[in-house]
């Protein structure tokens, strides 16, 4: 049964067997559970996920057999918002905000994103690289096999390229497979700190194109809101990267309901994130452009925000919904995707399903990789996770704990 490469190897074949799946398949019931299936692989890729009653026959010369002892399979988990590659650390701004000072004020006075921006510009890749993978592994070690890392705290084309270079690297120090966005808007660089349309033109006509030209641009974010870039001021960066054919997201109506849902929407971006100023009309047009909503827990918890997104609205309109860590050194610390989870179904009424969703097939579409990843089917990557958990639920009501038995990334 087994297959043959190209160069006459035979292909590795593996079954996982035994197991309970939750195959996350869109229209299936709830997350498609199979209580007694089998996932066949091989290569890199999934040739069947199912029944183990279904399993095509293969005989045991050709095939590793992995017996699950009746543990939970689930996709992979992906998350789909970060910003991962950054120096240092932001907790004497914590304190400040603990003592009553909020995020735009401190923003607003030199700090937030502009003090990492200083503490990033001033790092080597190296050093992106040393402080950010401890911050991957904990991601790894809870079964996420894809992630987003954005750009963003180097605002000058130097600095946004070695941010960018880190996160390639680190699909390549890692069994992960990595997705670059590059959020050149994200803040009004000190250089320039009167002049925003002035730094979007260095964005567009410069950075962007130059970025994208080496390689290293998957799809292109910006921040919405007021103490950050207009719709027009996106629109103008959405523009170009739609004339380099790249996919756009949007950090939108986080602080305020600034418009970001409907510029995200007009521009077909493949996530709008955040949302928890988002009107129906902003829904609506999410919807129309089949947009997915990236719901971000950790930053609404971290900054202790009263006001969550509308999930209701989004459910009621059809809106995907994915969640994400947004782990970042200033609005969400956070290095673990199951807690996020946690957050989303406590503090914004998703349900476990959509949980599990949020964090596999949506995350996927988020990330405009619905085709190789995100499900249990036939034909997608092989990227597992195998959990010692008895009902799939314990993995988004638990709290600070991993019950992850093994990672399969691409088969392996
Ligand atoms: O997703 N909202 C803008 N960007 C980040 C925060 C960045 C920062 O404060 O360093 C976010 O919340
Ligand atoms: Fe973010």
């Amino acid at each position: 049964m087994s297959t043959d490469t190209p160069s006459g190897e035979p292909l590795q074949e593996r079954v996982w067997r035994n197991a309970r799946l939750a195959c996350m398949v869109r229209g299936a019931a709830d997350i498609g559970l199979i209580a007694r299936g089998a996932i066949l692989v091989r290569g890199e890729r999934i040739a069947f996920a199912g029944d183990e009653r279904d399993l095509p026959p293969g005989g045991p010369a050709s095939r590793e057999s992995i017996d699950c002892e009746g543990r939970l399979i689930t996709p992979g988990l992906i998350d789909c918002h970060t910003h991962l590659i950054h120096a240092g650390h932001r907790a004497h701004e914590f304190e400040q905000r603990l003592r009553g000072v909020s995020y735009q004020e401190i923003a607003e006075t030199g700090g937030g994103i502009l003090s990492t921006v200083r503490a990033t510009r001033a790092a080597t890749t190296a050093q992106l690289l040393t402080e950010s993978l401890p911050r991957l592994d904990a991601l790894l070690a809870e079964g996420v096999t894809t992630i987003e890392v954005k750009s963003g705290y180097g605002l000058e084309l130097g600095a946004e390229r070695r941010m960018l270079e880190a996160a390639r690297e680190l699909g390549r120090l890692r069994p992960v497979q990595v997705h670059t966005t590059f959020l050149g808007a994200h803040a009004v660089p000190p250089e320039t700190a009167n002049d925003a349309d002035g730094s979007l033109d260095e964005v567009a006509r410069n950075m962007l194109p130059t970025l994208a030209s080496e390689g290293l641009v998957d799809s292109v974010d910006g921040f919405c809101e007021r103490i950050a870039f207009s719709p027009a001021q996106i629109a103008r960066v959405f523009a170009v990267a739609a004339a380099l054919g790249i996919r756009v997201r949007l950090h939108a109506d986080q602080f305020s309901n600034s418009g970001g849902a409907r510029v995200a929407a007009a521009h077909a971006a493949l996530s709008a994130d955040h949302l928890e100023f988002t009107d129906e009309p902003g829904v609506v047009a999410l919807a129309r452009a089949g947009t997915v909503a990236v719901l971000l827990p950790g930053a609404f918890y971290f900054l202790r925000e009263r006001n969550p997104p509308p999930v209701e609205l989004l459910r009621r309109h059809g809106v995907g919904m994915a969640v994400a860590t947004d782990c970042n050194p200033g609005t969400s610390p956070l290095t673990s995707l199951l807690l996020a989870l946690n957050m989303a179904a406590t503090q914004f009424g998703l349900t476990v399903a959509e949980c599990l969703a949020g964090a596999t097939r949506e995350a996927a579409r988020a990330l405009g990789m619905q085709r190789d990843i995100g499900t249990l089917e036939a034909g997608k990557y092989a990227d597992l996770a195998i959990w010692n958990v008895e009902d799939p639920a314990e993995l988004v009501y638990r709290m600070g704990f991993n019950p992850l038995h093994a990672r399969i990334w691409r088969g392996r």
